[in-house]
């Protein structure tokens, strides 16, 4: 992704002046008669989201106009500014005042700046901006280029985003990065002890793999992010309908927000030793898929009774959270694009997430508030633990009944997290279902940046 940033000479930049209902009319008294008048002409009355360019006289862009919310507004969003590529034409631009938070304003120019222009021609929108007084543009293109792998990986279709693609683009990363690469491949993950990795990803033509990027200096503290990359989920012999087939290309979407995570700390050059988990599968259907009633033995030793095969990221998961607490990393993230009932509790722009690190949890709500990349805490309610309990194995991956479906999975996840430090899980969606500021439909980067600002502060 090229810079949204604009750093030559900066005299000819076309100013954007930040309204309000309530600034309006000190903003508009200010203007060139002839601007005001235009301004009336139009009807601009800064409602939030409008935006008006304003000519010179000889006919030129001579200035902008783009309505906020109030200051005091409850519904302030402060990434509104993330709809001016789209609105403006091409040019360079600058910020005439602020906006409310002129950091996050100029995120979102460079976050709505965005296009996903890989299988056909995306008008660009060639819309620079020069960066705004006393903000680190660097760290944002580097938060606007992560959202653009993580949103570009999950937008490409599943015919060209399997299991061994995912593991490319992983590599490519480590290629760029200097990180040590590692997939174990097909059977020899049953060689391995990866079983649940292996049984849902066993009916796919394209082999299951185990991605395993490491990075960092050994002896800096140990951070490990674990991402669900199932890259189609047709719910297995629990065959999905089409309806709820139709977005799960997404469901690698806890692999491609842990890869833009990577980018981000690899980048930043955190210090810390990173170690990146991806089981990457097709949840596919085949002669030879798992089936409900199947029992596996987990690679950290319980068996697993299976109660629906469309529960597969927990059980990927589970194998690599294994493997991941098997070294007592400092902090174990996992993400994943995990439940439908996540949605029914908070929506798509609000991910839940679950930790019994009660400073950790603060933490998290407070870098997510700060980089708005929204996140919820939700509970990992130990009496409802019970409802995993299987007849004949250790564990059922999928509960008879459909209440809190996201806190039985994160329960389902913990219970193969014993020796990290700390452990965090996060439900996303990674999806944008209809376009807002800073937002295009489609794949989204959730969490990761919230998750950024919290590795910055503890290992920066
Ligand atoms: N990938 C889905 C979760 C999902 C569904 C995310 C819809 C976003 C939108 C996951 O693998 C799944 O199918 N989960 C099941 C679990 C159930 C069978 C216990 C679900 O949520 O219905
Ligand atoms: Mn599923
Ligand atoms: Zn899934």
């Amino acid at each position: 992704m090229p810079s949204v940033f604009e750093t030559a000479p900066t005299d000819s930049a076309i100013p954007i002046t930040f309204a309000t209902k309530s600034t309006w009319a000190a903003i508009s008294k200010a203007l060139p008669a002839q601007a005001r008048q235009f301004a009336l002409a139009n009807d601009f009355t800064a409602k939030p989201g409008k935006c008006l360019t304003l000519p010179s006289p000889d006919g030129q862009i001579a200035q902008v106009l783009f309505g906020l919310e109030d200051e005091a507004s409850k519904s302030r969003d402060l990434f509104r500014p993330g709809a001016l590529p789209g609105l403006l034409p091409p040019g360079v631009y600058r910020f005439a005042n602020s906006p409310h938070d002129t950091r996050l304003a100029a995120l979102a120019f460079a976050l709505g700046s965005y296009r996903f222009g890989r299988y056909r021609k995306a008008a660009k929108p060639n819309v620079r901006l020069v960066p705004p007084d006393g903000i680190d543009a660097a760290d944002i293109m580097r938060m606007a280029e992560a959202a653009s792998l993580a949103r570009d990986l999950i937008n490409t279709p599943p015919n060209d985003m399997g299991p061994e693609e995912l593991a490319s683009a992983a590599q490519a990363l480590a290629t760029r990065f200097g990180a040590s690469f590692n997939c174990i491949v097909g059977d020899d993950l049953v060689r391995q002890n990866f079983p649940l990795i292996h049984a849902v990803g066993m009916a796919s033509t394209r082999a299951p793999r185990l991605i395993d990027l490491t990075w960092g200096d050994p002896s800096h503290p140990k951070v490990t992010l674990v991402g669900k990359g199932v890259c189609f989920d047709t719910g297995g012999l629990d065959l999905k309908p089409a309806g709820s087939m139709l977005i799960m290309k997404k469901d690698m979407g806890g692999a491609a927000n842990v890869l833009a995570l990577a980018q981000m700390v690899m980048d930043a050059k955190l210090k810390l030793r990173l170690r990146v988990l991806i089981p990457a599968v097709e949840n596919a259907v085949a002669g030879n898929a798992f089936r409900p009633l199947d029992i596996f033995k987990s690679r950290k030793g319980p068996t697993v009774e299976i109660g629906n095969t469309d529960a597969e990221g927990r059980l990927v998961l589970a194998d690599a959270l294994a493997l991941a607490d098997e070294e007592k990393p400092d902090l174990l993230v996992d993400l994943g694009t995990l439940t439908g009932a996540a949605r029914v509790a908070l929506g798509p722009d609000l991910p839940p997430f679950y930790t019994n690190d009660e400073t950790l949890a603060e933490n998290v709500a407070r870098c997510a508030r700060a980089e708005n990349d929204p996140l919820w805490r939700m509970p990992l309610w130990p009496p409802y633990d019970s409802w995993l309990d299987s007849k004949v194995a250790d564990i059922n991956n999928a509960p008879s009944g459909s209440f809190a479906g996201s806190i039985t999975c994160a329960l389902f996840l913990q219970r193969f997290v014993s020796d990290a430090k700390s452990w965090l899980h996060v439900d996303i969606y990674g999806w944008t279902p209809s376009a807002k500021p800073a937002r295009p439909e489609g794949g989204e980067c959730q969490a990761a940046r919230a998750i950024y600002k919290l590795l910055g502060e503890r290992y920066g």
